[in-house]
């Protein structure tokens, strides 16, 4: 694929992740909320009657057996699979089962998958700066003072995701566990609310996950993060509450010593790395 078309998808991509406005209303409860939410496919119950409460700003890592149901939930958190029944609000007013992907996106929810998709022959400044130029409403109206907003921002999350000496570097020959960190950085340009982040650390090194780990930390309390990982040894490190799914449903929910004691928990980990 050449690089045009690579940055016309990029483009197509960014599109509905630009949050114009952030409009969530926290004021009454917890920034997403799922009640009673259930999806099968092909009469097999991927999420069973799924209830689960995120409060605004907090870090909450997510941990259960494969196919337990983590991605699938955020696949319907961010409009990518409708389920079956239930409800799913982002803050009080924002009923997401009523919107689509894009819309979703342009909220201020922000996912990022595992595979990081950077460009690989732009450098890291660049990928920053296209992740915020792709919005057409910034780009029409682009001023000095925009401008200069704009290069603070990008400077903001250069030092945030410890970038800042590779900014000029193109990002095709970063170490995995830095694509991963621009990527993240790419994200976090759109300022989004809430940020999904499945299996961060796979293919990390130990060095790459603890800044992983900081990285994590050090977003809660501005926006709300939610980690899917399966590392249990880099889930302790950032856990403050954690939630086990299993068959769908939420399983056991607390500290990690909490969790990690309990029976049921235990049990369906058995064999596995936990
Ligand atoms: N689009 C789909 N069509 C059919 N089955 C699906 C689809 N998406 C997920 N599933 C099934 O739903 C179940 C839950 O999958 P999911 O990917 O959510 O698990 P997971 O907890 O993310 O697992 P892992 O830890 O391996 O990533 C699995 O049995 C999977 O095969
Ligand atoms: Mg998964």
């Amino acid at each position: 694929m050449s690089i045009l078309q690579s940055l016309a998808d990029r483009d197509r991509v960014f599109d509905f992740l630009i949050p114009r406005e952030s409009p969530v209303d926290v004021r009454h409860g917890p920034i997403l909320y799922l009640e009673d939410v259930s999806v099968s496919f092909d009469g097999f119950k991927a999420i069973n009657a799924l209830d689960l409460t995120i409060d605004d700003g907090e870090l909450r890592c997510i941990i259960g057996p494969n196919g337990a149901g983590k991605t699938t939930m955020m696949d319907i958190i961010t409009g990518k699979t409708r389920p079956d029944r239930g409800q799913v609000w982002f803050g009080s007013r924002h009923n997401l089962l009523t919107l689509n992907e894009p819309e979703i996106a342009t909220l201020g929810i922000g996912r990022k998958f595992q595979k990081p998709t950077v460009f690989e022959a732009l450098s890291v400044f660049e990928n920053l700066e296209l992740a915020m130029s792709a919005d057409k409403r910034v780009l029409s109206t682009l001023t000095a003072r925009l401008d200069g907003e704009a290069r603070d921002r990008i400077d903001e999350v250069l030092s945030l995701i410890g970038l800042e000496a590779a900014r000029r570097r193109p990002a095709g020959i970063l170490s995995h566990g830095q694509k991963q960190w621009l990527e993240i950085g790419m994200l976090l340009m759109q300022r989004p609310r809430l940020l999904l982040v499945d299996e961060p650390v796979a293919g990390m090194t130990e060095q790459e996950m603890e800044r992983t780990g900081e990285l994590l930390t050090s977003l809660a309390g501005k926006q709300s993060v939610v980690v899917v990982e399966h590392d249990m040894g880099f889930v302790r490190s950032i856990a403050r509450k954690v939630t086990v799914l299993h068959q769908g449903s939420v399983l056991a929910e607390g500290s990690m010593d909490q969790v990690a004691s309990d029976p049921r928990v235990v049990e369906v980990y058995l064999g596995e790395e936990a």
